[in-house]
């Protein structure tokens, strides 16, 4: 056994799970002793899901830095930590040992001193996939400054949105990213957003692709100047802050069902216990393995299981900045093979998507370092599921199907790999420390198996969300107040007569598109954004690689006639309010929506339009107008 922590065999699983449940306080507390605390916790758990309340190693005081490099040194110094492949394949990799990183981001943690990042203070940062992204991440935490990364794909005013929610002062971003034949000039993005956000004090910049930049003033500094600085200050060393086990760690904003995005707040301690544990046991890592995330790290994906779970664990982690079809469709592979990689943890669409390329670019890949495969974000539909088996993974690598969410910071539902087995579409079962359960709609328990609910926690695990940053009601409507002393997860859920779990997909106006979570009333609200918009209304509808495609129908008033140029305006919209990840796939023209005599918009009847179900409508009497609703079927695209 490699980790002392590390589940070995099924039994084991079920012991654990036993235990997680009879003795949560005595199970979480043998697990966190295994890491570096300043000083001991007073109490493992208090909690209320009232108020909520959750309280994790109460009183504790630590750094996360300090577990995840600090405490490697001696032993992991040499060893590398990050691995990092770059957009281009002729271009030269890095690696980065667990000495190295440290130096780094001691350096950089100084660097943000010297600029006046203080502790508790919001630091937002867009950059691409560079080392330097982890980097930023973990000199935040190492002073105690609690990171909001945004993805790189967001738009100028998704980004102020953010900033000015988190009234973050201080901006890590780089000249631009490159992503396949793309450059994307994030400095300029960040530049448009910052128009609306006076109070941004400092902008660090680094030097990625040489995209010509606006540098201002007292405003902006080079990130190589100020690592010079520090340098040139003799290359002091940063002691890690001090930090509460209950102090933020980070916040990530995610969609809703309403249409402003809501700050996940992630706190130190618990989150760190809980991704160390769930990466350790679920894939099954042994030390010197190479761990393979092709997450962004501006997605909690990347937070967990590129940055802090692996990191904690002393792991080889890896940051690819390019993205699986470019310069061709064998990208993944040549990268698995190149590195030795040993796990590899991608999303169903991004499966689906190489599987429509054929077995061309699997052509000459050996993949014979594979030991253990993961899928993360979305159902895995069994086509793509078997497909990764065979191909991927040769029939020799088991497949762990995680199911969780950027609120409850790790995996909460898989099998582990080799340990319990993995059933095609399924995430299986509960790790330990997690207590599902599926409710009916009154919030009733439906209890045995073969059954389906809404799924729901009923216990509090370490890395559960603690608040909504800046809004703790929103975080106590949206997750606990649905049903009384629960989580609930806003996914629908299937329980087979085994006890496994089936995620069923959303069961609120959420859509996950590549495994993307774009709340449908952020779209409307960006399409009506647009001048010739009178109103619309959007759903998801099964697309072949992005799992769900985003369908809109749009009530128009434009000035001129020309359909697809009006198409393609409201679509430049949306990539300006919120960013091409949430541009509508299809756009449909109509002349009303259905609505009820209250003026509610029967989403139901739309969504089974977009689904090219038009047979199953339903019960439309209750329409204000049924007449409505041929015109829309008339008109599907
Ligand atoms: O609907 C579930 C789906 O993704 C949602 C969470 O999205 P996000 O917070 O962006 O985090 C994605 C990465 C953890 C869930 O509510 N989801 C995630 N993983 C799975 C999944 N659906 C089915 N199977 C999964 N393995």
């Amino acid at each position: 056994m490699s980790y002392p922590y590390q589940i070995s065999s099924k039994e084991a699983y079920q012991q654990a799970y036993q235990r997680s449940v009879t003795d949560p306080e005595g199970f979480w507390a043998d697990i966190a002793s295994h890491f570096f605390w300043r000083k001991r916790w007073d109490k493992v758990l208090e909690w209320n899901f009232k108020e909520p309340k959750i309280e994790w190693f109460k009183g504790g005081k630590l750094n996360i830095t300090e577990n995840c490099l600090d405490r490697h040194l001696g032993t992991l110094g040499n060893k590398p930590a990050i691995i990092w492949e770059p957009n281009s394949p002729e271009d030269d990799h890095r690696v980065l040992t667990y000495r190295e990183l440290y130096n780094k981001v001691v350096q950089f943690a100084n660097v943000l001193k010297n600029n006046n990042v203080k502790k508790g203070d919001r630091v937002c940062i867009y950059m691409g996939m560079v080392p330097e992204l982890a980097v930023a991440v973990l000199a935040c935490a190492r002073i105690g400054a609690i990171h909001s990364v945004i993805f790189g794909g967001f738009s100028a005013q998704s980004i102020a949105d953010r900033l000015i929610d988190a009234n973050a002062e201080f901006v890590i971003t780089c000249d631009g990213a490159y992503r396949g034949n793309k450059e994307i000039a994030l400095k300029s993005v960040i530049d448009d957003a910052l128009v609306q956000c006076r109070f941004v004090k400092k902008v660090i910049v680094l030097t990625r692709t040489r995209t010509p930049v606006s540098m201002i003033k007292g405003r902006d500094v080079w990130w190589e100047d100020e690592v010079r600085k520090v340098e040139t200050q003799g290359n002091p060393d940063c002691p890690a802050v001090e930090m509460d086990a209950e102090d933020p760690l980070f916040i990530l904003y995610t969609s809703g069902s309403t249409g402003k995005p809501k700050g996940v707040v992630h706190t130190v301690a618990g989150y760190m216990v809980y991704t160390t544990y769930s990466f350790v046991n679920v894939f099954q890592y042994k030390p010197g393995d190479i761990h393979f995330c092709t997450a962004d790290i501006g997605w909690i994906t990347g937070h967990s299981y590129i940055v802090y779970g692996p990191l904690g664990a002393g792991a080889t982690t890896m940051i690819f900045e390019g993205v699986p079809t470019w310069p061709d469709a064998g990208r993944f592979w040549e990268i698995v093979d190149k590195y030795r990689v040993n796990i590899l943890y991608t999303a169903p669409t991004a499966i689906r998507s190489l599987m429509g390329f054929g077995l061309g670019p699997l052509q000459g890949r050996k993949l014979d370092s594979l030991t253990v495969l993961g899928t993360v974000g979305e159902p895995i539909n069994e086509e793509a599921w078997h497909w990764y088996d065979e191909h991927i993974g040769k029939k020799k690598s088991p497949i762990v199907d995680t199911w969780w969410q950027t609120e409850t910071g790790g995996i909460m539902i898989s099998n582990m790999a080799g340990i319990t087995p993995g059933i095609p579409s399924y995430a299986t079962l509960p790790l330990p420390g997690v207590q599902p359960i599926l409710v009916d709609d009154r919030g009733v328990e439906i209890e045995g198996n073969d059954v389906s609910g809404n799924l729901c926690i009923k216990f509090p695990w370490p890395s559960i969300i603690r608040t909504t940053y800046g809004d703790h009601e929103r975080c106590r409507t949206t997750y606990f107040a649905t049903y009384d002393d629960m989580y609930f997860t806003g996914d629908g859920c299937y329980r087979d007569a085994e006890g496994n779990y089936r995620i069923t997909g959303r069961v609120d106006d959420v859509l996950n598109v590549s495994g993307h979570r774009i709340g449908t009333a952020e779209v409307e609200n960006a399409i009506n954004m647009h001048a010739g918009v009178v109103e619309s209304a959007v759903v998801g509808y099964p697309h072949d690689i992005k799992g769900q495609g985003i369908y809109a129908f749009v009530i128009f008033q434009g000035s001129h006639g020309d359909e697809k140029l009006n198409r393609q305006d409201i679509t430049l919209t949306v990539s300006r309010i919120i960013g091409p990840i949430a541009k509508p796939d299809k756009i449909q023209f109509v002349n009303a929506l259905p609505k009820t005599r209250s003026g509610k918009i029967m989403r139901r009847i739309l969504r089974k339009i977009a689904e090219g179900e038009m047979d199953k409508l339903g019960d439309t009497s209750t329409l204000l107008d049924p007449g409505v609703v041929d015109d829309i079927k008339d008109g599907r695209i």
